[in-house]
C-alpha cells in the first residue's frame, strides 16, 4: 500500500516542538517511522490537506490536542497477550511476589485495560488479590476511560479465551464477565484493586515502590535515549528484587541498567539484583 505522504521529516520535528512548547505534552524522542504514519494518518482522517492546516488547528485549539494524543499513540492491546508470558507470571513470578504483606504492581502504558484485567485474573486465581494493588496508567486519558469501564467488544472474546487457556489458565474466561449483545462486561469486583490514571512516562516522575513493573509494547516507540531515561524511572520505582517486565520486541539489554538486572529463564522479564545508585 502505497502510504500518504502530507507530512515531510522537517515538518514532523517543527509540529513536535510546537507541541512541547505550547502543552507540555514532549514526543521528540519518540521513533520518528511510526509517528510519520500516525500524523498522515491524522491528516488523513481528520481531513487537513496540509502540514500548515495541521499546524494551525493544533496550535489554536487545545480541545484538539486529546484527539491527537488518542491518535498519535498506539493503543493495540489484548488480553493474555503472549500467553506464556502470562504462564511465568502465574506459576513463578507472581507466587514469589507472596511473602511480601503487600503486592504493588505499575502497569505502564496500559491502553485500554485488557492487560489490567488479566493480571488481576491470575491475582485471583492464585489467591494474591486481596493484597495486591495495581496501578495501571497511560498518557492518554481516552483509553484509561475505556479501561475503567471494563466492557470490552465481544468479538475478540475467543481469541483471549484461547490466551487465558495457554497461559494456564483452567476455566472458561466468561465466568468474569457478563455478555451483552456486541459487548461483554467484566464483573466490577476485578477491578476493584485497580487504579487507573494518567502518567506519562516521558515527564512524570516515580510515584511509588513496586514488586513488579510492566510495560509492554509501549517502548518500542520510543528512542534510544528516552528508552534510557523511562528505565531509570522504572529502577527507582522498583524494589530490591523486584521485577521489570517487557514485550516481546523489547529488552533491557544495551541499556545503562542491564548490569542492575539478570534476565529470568529467557523469557521479558529482568529481576532488580543490584541496587547501588
Ligand atoms: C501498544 S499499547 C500497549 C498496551 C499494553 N501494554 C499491551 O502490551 O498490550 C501502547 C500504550 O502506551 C501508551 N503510551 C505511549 N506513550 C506514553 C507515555 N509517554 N506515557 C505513558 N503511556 C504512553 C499509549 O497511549 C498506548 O496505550
Amino acid at each position: 500500500m502505497i502510504e500518504p505522504d502530507i507530512i515531510k521529516d522537517a515538518e514532523i520535528e517543527v509540529l513536535l516542538k510546537d507541541i512541547a512548547d505550547v502543552y507540555d505534552y514532549d514526543f521528540t524522542q519518540y521513533s520518528k517511522a511510526s509517528l510519520k504514519r500516525r500524523l498522515n494518518r491524522i491528516c488523513i482522517i481528520d481531513k487537513f490537506t496540509s502540514f500548515a492546516e495541521l499546524r494551525y488547528r493544533l496550535i489554536n485549539d487545545a480541545s484538539y490536542l486529546q484527539r491527537f494524543i488518542e491518535e498519535i499513540t498506539v493503543n493495540v492491546t489484548e488480553m493474555f497477550r503472549d500467553p506464556l508470558f502470562y504462564k511465568a507470571l502465574r506459576t513463578d513470578i507472581l507466587p514469589s511476589l507472596g511473602t511480601y504483606p503487600f503486592i504493588r504492581i505499575w502497569i505502564a502504558g496500559c491502553s485500554t485495560g485488557e492487560e489490567a484485567y488479566s493480571i488481576a485474573i491470575l491475582l485471583k486465581e492464585i489467591g494474591l488479590y486481596n493484597q495486591a494493588l495495581i496501578y495501571a496508567t497511560d498518557i492518554n486519558p481516552g483509553v484509561l476511560e475505556k479501561a475503567a469501564k471494563g466492557i470490552f467488544a465481544a468479538g475478540p472474546m475467543r481469541q483471549y479465551a484461547e490466551n487465558y487457556i495457554l497461559s494456564g489458565g483452567s476455566k472458561d474466561l466468561s465466568v468474569y464477565y457478563i455478555s451483552q449483545y456486541d459487548h461483554v462486561r467484566f464483573h466490577s469486583d476485578l477491578k476493584s484493586k485497580i487504579i487507573f490514571s494518567t502518567h506519562n512516562l516521558v515527564s512524570d516522575a516515580s510515584f511509588n515502590e513496586f514488586q513488579l513493573i510492566l510495560c509492554r509494547n509501549v517502548l518500542i516507540y520510543f528512542d534510544k535515549d528516552l528508552q534510557n531515561r523511562v528505565f531509570k524511572l522504572f529502577d527507582d520505582s522498583l524494589q530490591p528484587l523486584g521485577y521489570l517486565a517487557l514485550g516481546a520486541k523489547e529488552t533491557i539489554r544495551f541499556s545503562h541498567l542491564e548490569h542492575k538486572y539478570r534476565q529470568w529463564n529467557g523469557e521479558k522479564i529482568w529481576k532488580k539484583i543490584s541496587w547501588e545508585s
